[in-house]
């Protein structure tokens, strides 16, 4: 069964959190009072903001690190396995059911189990989910034995879960469940402070994967990922620096080539060489600067033009002209852009 990825049964190294501005700290310090405590918490930010870091440094630090910590992706459970997935199933439960099965919360037993993605969980998993936190206790599928649920919940959302709730289409009563402590952290273009730190944290994890001795970054490099947008967050600088420190040929890492241009927008400021006349050269600019603009401000709102719109300061009326003009549909913006 794909629905699930398992992330070893003992976590000996706690992950690190590199960061510093204040809503880091909070989100450090909200780790270090409720680590040892059995509360459930809600992590919430963008993808790769670092949720599954955020949810291993718990179960690292609290008295269950030596038992199980399984992370569970929501959105890969499909309905008619769920249950079986997670509470496991008595031999001859259902056709094909020719082994007694244990599930996600027996295996993590005394440990912790990670729900990644519950904006995707279905109503149905939803309802199991609850039934499970309220009583404390579940029955593997065709069994008769009543389990005690031994079990810290961690979840994780990439988005506001509280408009899920509004709309509809996640239950209320386990919304309040989940969110008993909630952790928030913010997308890396608003915490530019602690790009330095990351980027070096990474230039040393990738040196030292690679055997490459001390690395470093070469200054318009730095100065590029300075301004560099991430839509894909950490995750996204991770893998730049990575691909850097594999391409590189001595000591010195360039980020050449290696950024999405949609999403630098200090690349729209540089006069294009050689010089053209004053009027053609501000034409293409004010172009290049209006194509990058939508594709970044469509890609934040995951293709909801009324939000860009908005968030841009323009009519929707005028946005949808602009995104004609230079031929940016929904589809090839959402297929185009999505983060690495
Ligand atoms: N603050 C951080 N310090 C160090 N590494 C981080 C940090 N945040 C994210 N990462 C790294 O970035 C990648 C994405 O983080 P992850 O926790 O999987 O994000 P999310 O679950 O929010 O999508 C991982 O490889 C993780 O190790
Ligand atoms: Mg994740």
């Amino acid at each position: 069964m794909s629905s699930t990825t398992t992330a070893g049964l003992r976590q000996p190294i706690e992950p690190f959190f590199v960061g510093q501005v204040p809503a880091v700290k909070t989100a450090l310090n909200l780790v270090a009072r409720i680590a040892a405590t059995r509360a459930t918490v809600l992590i919430t930010g963008e993808t790769g903001t670092g949720k599954d870091v955020i949810a291993r440094l718990l179960h690292a630090r609290s008295d269950r690190a030596d038992r199980p910590f399984f992370a569970v992706n929501c959105g890969a459970l499909a309905d008619s396995l769920i249950e079986s997935e997670l509470f496991g199933h008595a031999r001859g439960a259902f056709t094909g059911a020719n082994a007694q099965r244990a599930g996600k919360f027996a295996a993590a037993h005394g440990g912790t189990l990670f729900f990644d993605e519950v904006t995707s969980m279905s109503p149905h998993t939803q309802s199991a989910l609850l039934r499970v936190l309220q009583s404390g206790e579940y029955c593997p599928i065709g069994s008769e034995q009543t389990m005690v649920c031994d079990v810290r919940v961690i979840a994780a959302a990439n988005r506001e879960l509280r408009e899920l709730v509004s709309a509809g289409s996640f239950r209320a009563d386990l919304f309040y469940r989940l969110n008993i402590v909630r952790i928030h952290l913010p997308p890396l273009r608003e915490r530019r402070e602690d790009l330095a730190m990351l980027i070096d944290h990474f230039l040393r994890v990738f040196a030292d994967r690679y055997d490459r001795g001390a690395m470093q970054l070469d200054p318009v490099s730095r100065r590029q990922l300075h301004d560099y947008d991430y839509p894909g967050n950490v995750r996204e600088l991770e893998t730049i620096i990575h691909r850097a420190t594999l391409l590189a040929d001595g000591p010195v890492v360039s980020v050449e080539g290696l950024l999405d241009p949609a999403s630098a927008p200090a690349a729209a400021c540089a006069p294009s060489a050689p010089l053209g006349s004053f009027h053609r050269d501000k034409a293409r600019m004010v172009e290049k600067f209006e194509r990058d603009y939508l594709v970044a401000a469509m890609r934040r709102s995951r293709g909801v033009v009324t939000e860009a719109a908005k968030a841009a300061g323009l009519s929707e009326r005028n946005f949808h002209l602009k995104l004609r003009k230079y031929g940016l549909g929904r589809h090839t913006l959402l297929t185009d852009c999505s983060p690495g």
